[in-house]
């Protein structure tokens, strides 16, 4: 009781300095450095160096095993150069926090599998070429759709300088898997096929990794410290923009479409619903609570320990060494 009594003076003096902070950036103000921050807003921005971090580093192992099945050397080339630019972009992200006091080394080697915050997209495999381009024209659009959301909006001005590099590249990640899906879509037969099959688990598992819609959205702080600009359900809107229209472009079907009246997508299945690691199947028949959702991403994915060890091993040891 006598503990109770001695922190309540102390929380409302710390909600008081979250606020004033709030009030300083909404006028502009850049936070450069850890005695700028108050703890509400290191907090919130570990998570999103966390989440970012990890979603860079995972990528890395997915795109490296799916890069032996380019169709030849110049193209496995191009994945290998991605993956080396993923590992750099991870770590920017750990760089960062070792700044502000975490353990990079703990990062990477301390936690188990399940402990990493990486979309659930990422704890699948990619088991063909297609599926390779298609992360690249899906799942790189995500990450420049938040990520270009974070760059232009955030208030903290060492991730706002390094988000230059990686917006630059992911963009070339991005080129690579558009033009590749464009290739296998003239290509048509069996390749085109193989490319609808991506697209079809591809699409609706990159539209989870938006998380809740912002009706549900507990409230992170992530947009009152500016630490984004936009909410899940505009940033879903962002990457269906792009993703829709090019996919429709290349006569590949997505279960979502444009609504004129409402002047939005809107999506032609319950979201969310079930979906089947095994057989890379979306149950259209099963909507699902948010809850489960959440239960499914916390069982991890059929890759996650595979691609873990991956990173702890070679992958990791290279990161280390930066
Ligand atoms: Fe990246
Ligand atoms: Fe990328």
């Amino acid at each position: 009781m006598a503990d109770q009594n001695v922190l309540r003076p102390l929380e409302k003096e710390r909600s008081q300095a979250d606020l004033r902070l709030i009030e300083k950036i909404a006028k502009g103000f850049m936070v450069e450095s850890e005695e700028d921050m108050t703890p509400g807003y290191k907090k919130a921005l570990l998570t999103q160096l966390t989440v970012q971090g990890d979603t860079e580093l995972l990528s890395a192992p997915a795109y490296y095993l799916a890069s032996r099945d380019a169709p030849s050397i110049n193209s496995r080339i191009a994945v290998t150069a991605i993956v080396h630019d993923e590992l750099g972009h991870a770590n920017i992200a750990y760089r960062m926090m070792e700044d502000l006091g975490v353990d990079k080394r703990q990062l990477i080697y301390g936690r188990q599998p399940h402990e990493f915050k990486h979309p659930y997209g990422f704890d699948q495999p990619l088991e063909n070429w297609a599926e390779m381009v298609v992360a690249n024209g899906l799942f790189d659009r995500a990450g420049i759709t938040l990520l270009g959301d974070v760059h232009q909006n955030t208030s903290y001005g060492p991730l706002k300088r390094a988000l230059v590099k990686v917006d630059r590249e992911e963009v070339l990640h991005l080129r690579h898997g558009e033009s590749w899906m464009k290739r296998l879509s003239k290509a048509g037969g069996e390749v085109k096929e193989a490319l609808q099959r991506a697209v079809d688990w591809m699409f609706p598992i990159t539209l989870e990794w938006f998380g809740l819609p912002d009706e549900l959205k507990r409230h992170s702080g992530q947009l009152d410290y500016k630490l984004k600009g936009k909410t899940n359900d505009q940033l879903r809107q962002v990457w269906m923009d792009s993703v829709v229209p090019l996919c429709e472009g290349i006569g590949i079907d997505v279960p979502a479409h444009f609504d004129e009246d409402k002047k939005e997508y809107l999506l032609d299945y319950p979201f969310p619903c079930q979906y089947d690691p095994t057989d890379k199947q979306w149950l259209f028949d099963e909507p699902l609570s948010w809850e489960k959702v959440f239960k499914r991403w916390k069982a991890r994915g059929p890759m996650n320990k595979t691609y873990i060890e991956m990173v702890q091993g070679e992958f990791g040891a290279k990161l280390g060494s930066n």
